[in-house]
């Protein structure tokens, strides 16, 4: 018997890097993961393949999220028939808001329309993603929200994103508060850099940036993936019950 056998995980951003390795790791623990994700359908189409092919269960949602309620409503459409004709039944246990963009630009090159979108993507579409996801989780279901070190530390390249992870950690106390009557805990993982597509334009290949991000860490490393997977997983099962409203360090010890 398996800690999430039985349990149903929609992963957002699940197709490519944190968000990959966090439903790989729910399924192999028992979940079965609905893999959703933007446009990239080979990359989604992988995701699955994996999970299959370690014996796990999985379906994958493409549905780009724009912050729009509209949106996010047809996501959950789609979501009902599909997980009902996959399972018999549309409940959702266990929801990770992990997809998010992080375009650079300091507020002097900050555009409204860059502000619109990173605020819509990271901030927008988590609260209404909780929202409508609500009626579909039972008592006791998951809720983590995949922030950032940027809302710790100021990043002042990333300055839109950063306000966008700070209103992320904001939601994640006000919905514990609000969803602990029905069993419902709610805690955000606050990573540091991984070496993913997110920052592949500055990270991927540089030794030089991998030394200055890894001093961050007490470990003097940048994060694999599997490092916040593993704690989302610990946050997804029975036995974080007890823990709700909190701002996990998913930094390696950063700032200690
Ligand atoms: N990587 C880091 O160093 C780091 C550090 C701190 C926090 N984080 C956080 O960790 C999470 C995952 O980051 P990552 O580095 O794994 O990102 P990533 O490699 O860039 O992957 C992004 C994922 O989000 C999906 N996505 C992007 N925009 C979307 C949209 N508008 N609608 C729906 N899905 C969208 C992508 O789908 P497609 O594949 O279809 O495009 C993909 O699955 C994010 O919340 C990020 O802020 C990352």
């Amino acid at each position: 018997m398996q800690r999430l056998d039985g349990k149903v995980a929609l992963v957002t951003g699940a197709s490519r890097g944190y968000g990959r390795a966090i439903a790989e790791r729910l399924a192999r623990d028992g979940a079965f993961v609905v893999v959703h994700h933007a446009t990239n359908a080979d990359a989604a189409r992988q995701t699955v393949t994996a999970i299959h092919a370690a014996g796990g269960g999985a379906i994958s949602l493409a549905a780009p999220l724009d912050g729009s309620p509209a949106g996010i409503d047809a996501l959950f459409l789609r979501l009902d028939r599909e997980l009902s004709a996959a399972r018999g039944s549309s409940t959702v246990d266990i929801l990770v808001n992990n997809a998010a963009i992080s375009p650079r630009g300091t507020i002097e090159e900050t555009t409204e329309a860059l502000f619109d979108e990173v605020m819509n993507v990271d901030a927008k579409a988590p609260f209404f993603m909780i929202q409508k996801v609500l009626p579909r989780m039972p008592d006791g279901g998951r809720i983590v929200n995949i922030s950032s070190q940027t809302s710790l530390i100021a990043f002042p390249g990333v300055a839109a994103y950063t306000m966008a992870k700070g209103a992320l950690d904001r939601l994640t106390l006000v919905a514990a508060k609000h969803l602990a009557p029905r069993g419902i805990t709610v805690n955000a993982v606050l990573p540091g850099v991984a070496d993913t597509d997110m920052n592949a334009s500055w990270l991927r290949g540089n030794p030089e940036s991998f030394a200055a991000a890894s001093v961050f860490s007490a470990f003097k490393r940048v994060a694999d993936v599997t490092d916040i997977a593993d704690i989302v997983a610990f946050l997804a099962s029975y036995d974080a019950r007890w823990i709700t409203g909190q701002l996990i360090d998913g930094g390696g010890g950063s700032g200690i």
